[in-house]
């Protein structure tokens, strides 16, 4: 079938909305009309000059809408549903029979490189040319995705459809990075390095944690401000040199906790000299550079990655729901929409800071 999909053609041009055309579900596959797609920082990895995903690609990896097909051996999804997508897995690996598939041992092949695992697309444009198109198991910065069974979680039909893509991975990273991977216990101190869209999910998820003292760092005023509406106690201007001399005065002695979501080297530095003797640092954002760290930095510390929150999307997104339900994890404030003509506009808010999560409207 023929559909309207933004393609990046080269690293450094901008998206441009092409006619492309888009195969048949395969046996485990599902066809879903994308209602609306979150951006999340991770998509502007096919830009890097080292990538696994190069363009020409079709990015978006936090969709939602509605099945239009299913494949012949995909049940428990029918025509209709209303599903947010997420990341993909293998569903019998390891990892994934324990409930864990933020770990696949297929995640980086079915995720990152925009190909399915025989490196076919499933999509092809006007020119007859292969274009990568499964980004996170569906890029969905189009009016239809391919996604599979595992990565499609069905949603209340009552739900508004158009605030739910975020949920799928940047929201959940933040929120599963505290209540997952942390797992950040009440009373306890946490400093989050960055307030986009991942930090600012993670300060919501540290007050329904109940946690006594929330640090948010960032260099974004506009940011801080609402990381304190959201949950902070204490917001810290990210480009100060005395940012660790603050954590330890605000928590006794070093925080308990810590969140990189910024990728920075010297931030993640300053993440692990924040923490108290036993404190845990979760490392989140997509490192750019080296780290290098001096002989102390780890002693009595634990340091540790963290993909998409170490969640299952198919427990933890029913989860974020209900407690949005309940008015404590407000995600929805950060949402801006864009129309999708309006993609390379929304790309730059999102990198200017101005907007936390544009969510683009095909
Ligand atoms: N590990 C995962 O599974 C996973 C999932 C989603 C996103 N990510 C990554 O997480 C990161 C955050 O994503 P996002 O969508 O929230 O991005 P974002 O750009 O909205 O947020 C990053 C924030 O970090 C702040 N920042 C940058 N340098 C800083 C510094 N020196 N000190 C303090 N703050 C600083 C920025 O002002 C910004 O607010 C990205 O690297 C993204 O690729 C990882
Ligand atoms: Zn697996
Ligand atoms: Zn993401």
């Amino acid at each position: 079938m023929q559909i309207t999909a933004a393609v990046l053609r080269a690293a450094d041009g901008p998206y441009a909305l092409e006619q492309v055309d888009l195969a048949e579900p395969l046996a485990d596959e599902v066809l879903v009309r994308i209602v609306a797609a979150g951006m999340c920082h991770t998509d502007v990895l096919p830009r890097g000059e080292v990538t696994f995903s190069p363009p020409p690609i079709i990015t978006g990896h936090e969709g939602a809408g509605v099945v239009e097909a299913v494949g012949a051996d995909v049940t428990g999804i029918a025509v209709g549903d209303h599903v947010v997508l997420s990341f993909d897995s293998c569903g019998t690996c390891e990892a994934c029979a324990a409930g864990n598939p933020a770990h696949c041992e297929t995640f980086l092949m079915r995720n990152l490189l925009g190909r399915r695992l025989d490196f076919t697309t499933g999509v092809t444009d006007a020119a007859g040319a292969e274009v990568a198109s499964r980004w996170f198991g569906q890029s969905s910065f189009a009016t239809h995705a391919m996604a599979t069974a595992r990565n499609v979680v069905v949603v209340d039909k009552e739900l508004p459809l158009e605030k739910l893509g975020p949920l799928g991975c940047g929201i959940q990273t933040g929120a599963g990075s505290v209540l997952v991977a942390l797992d950040v216990q009440p009373g306890k101190t946490i400093v989050v390095f960055g307030a986009g869209a991942v930090g600012l999910a993670a300060i919501m998820a540290a007050k329904v944690a109940d946690a006594a003292t929330i640090i948010a760092v960032d260099l974004h005023q506009h940011r801080l401000d609402l990381a304190l509406e959201l949950g902070a106690t204490h917001a810290i201007d990210g480009s100060g040199d005395d940012v660790v001399a603050q954590i330890h005065a605000l928590t006794g002695g070093g925080a308990h906790y810590a969140i990189d979501t910024t990728g920075v080297p010297a931030v993640m530095t300053n993440a692990l000299a924040g923490l108290r003797l036993g404190g845990v640092a979760g490392f989140v954002g997509i490192q750019v550079g080296d780290l290098v760290l001096d002989g102390a930095a780890l002693i009595g510390k634990t340091a540790i990655g963290i993909l998409e929150g170490n969640t299952d999307p198919h427990t933890f997104i029913p989860r974020m729901l209900e407690l949005w339900q309940a008015g404590q994890f407000p995600f929805d404030r950060l949402i801006e929409e864009f129309p999708l003509a309006e993609i390379n506009e929304a790309e730059q808010a999102s990198l200017s800071g101005r907007v936390i999560k544009p969510v683009l409207r095909p």
